[in-house]
């Protein structure tokens, strides 16, 4: 396909997507708190074939199908954080099937949940939006199987993925060791660079960078995780860098430092943070490690680099040095942003 068949078939009704989203520049996850008292109200029952379900924050849930074949589900929508109908689509899609990369696993298939203004937009724009979708699934060599669609004043679309993986070799958040390094597969800012992006002053070339970096798949990094030997790994999406690594120094009972100088950000975040980019999100993502951190001498533009929410975020991977070595050498992409401790007082450190 030439790059403008790529692109959206809409350009000439000039439909743009954020305006049919009612919060600006994140995915509008319910914060983390308020998500953990709703769920409470659960009684999930034991199952020995769930290897893993929700008790880990882990990003999708695993379940043993046979021995050495394990299922894994996983669902994510969100409303338009880009206005190009074909790009959200594709980063709704790159989004979604992350969650099965970040455990280890194979996208197999996945079904659309789409919620549209009937009648408002031509029904072209939902077409472009499922396209994009499509493309992502293809390129994850995912098949959309069938979905749903309901008529929304707000524009929502994602994908319920299923994958397998083997059930010996999982990446999750509980895998952790003192020790170990952390490396990150892309850089981070999308929340705070989509938020400027809606406010029409975030140039081209930052905006490029933003839409690529979010439709890029985690296939590969989640292919070198497990050829190195990882078995600890998520992804850093609504939670921001910091409630993700979080995630995994509670389900790892250790210590996650984060070296703020190390962490890459996303071309053109440190100006849209100073032009007051800012996002609700990372409001809420710090009252969720609020207790857990030590921050010692973060600026308060690292600290809002590190809570902002992200979209399709890359890998965050703990390694032992010699394999972080290997990871690197087979993807450069990668940073190493910190090391993993022995429990100490505060879960999350930030050096
Ligand atoms: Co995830
Ligand atoms: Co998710």
């Amino acid at each position: 396909m030439t790059a403008t068949a790529d692109r959206t078939q809409n350009l000439e009704t000039r439909v743009r997507l954020t305006e049919y989203a009612r919060c600006a520049g994140c995915a509008a996850k319910m914060g983390p708190l308020d998500l953990k008292a709703a769920l409470s109200a659960l009684s999930p029952r034991s199952d020995a074939r769930l290897l893993v379900g929700h008790e880990t924050f882990d990003d999708a849930a695993v379940f043993l199908l046979s021995p050495g074949v394990a299922l894994i589900q996983t669902v994510d929508f969100f409303a338009p954080i880009v206005d190009d109908p074909y790009d959200f689509g594709r980063v709704a899609a790159a989004n979604a099937i992350s969650d099965v990369y970040a455990m280890g696993g194979e996208p197999l298939t996945a079904l659309a949940i789409t919620a549209f203004p009937t009648g408002k937009l031509p029904t072209s724009v939902l077409g472009d939006i499922l396209r994009g979708g499509e493309s992502i699934a293809h390129e994850a060599g995912a098949l959309i199987v069938g979905g749903h669609t309901i008529t929304d004043e707000e524009i929502k679309f994602g994908l319920a993925v299923t994958g397998r993986a083997n059930p010996d070799r999982l990446l999750t958040n509980a895998g952790a060791r003192p020790g170990d390094v952390i490396l990150l597969t892309k850089p981070i800012g999308t929340g705070i660079l989509a938020t400027q992006a809606k406010r029409g002053r975030l140039d081209e070339g930052a905006y490029d960078g933003l839409v690529r970096s979010m439709t890029t798949l985690n296939a590969a990094a989640s292919r070198v995780a497990l050829a190195v030997g990882a078995i600890c790994a998520t992804d850093v999406t609504g939670f921001g860098l910091l409630g993700h690594a979080y995630h995994v120094a509670r389900a790892s009972n250790v210590t996650v430092r984060i070296n703020a100088d190390a962490v890459p950000l996303l071309d053109g975040v440190v100006a849209s943070l100073a032009d007051g980019a800012g996002t609700g999100g990372a409001e809420r993502n710090e009252r969720f490690v609020a207790d857990a951190i030590q921050w010692n001498d973060a600026t308060p533009a690292q600290r809002a680099c590190l809570l902002d929410p992200q979209t399709s975020g890359g890998l965050l991977i703990a390694l032992p040095a010699a394999a972080a070595r290997e990871f690197q050498s087979q993807f450069p992409n990668a940073h190493v942003i910190g090391n993993v401790l022995s429990r100490g007082k505060h879960p999350l450190v930030i050096a």
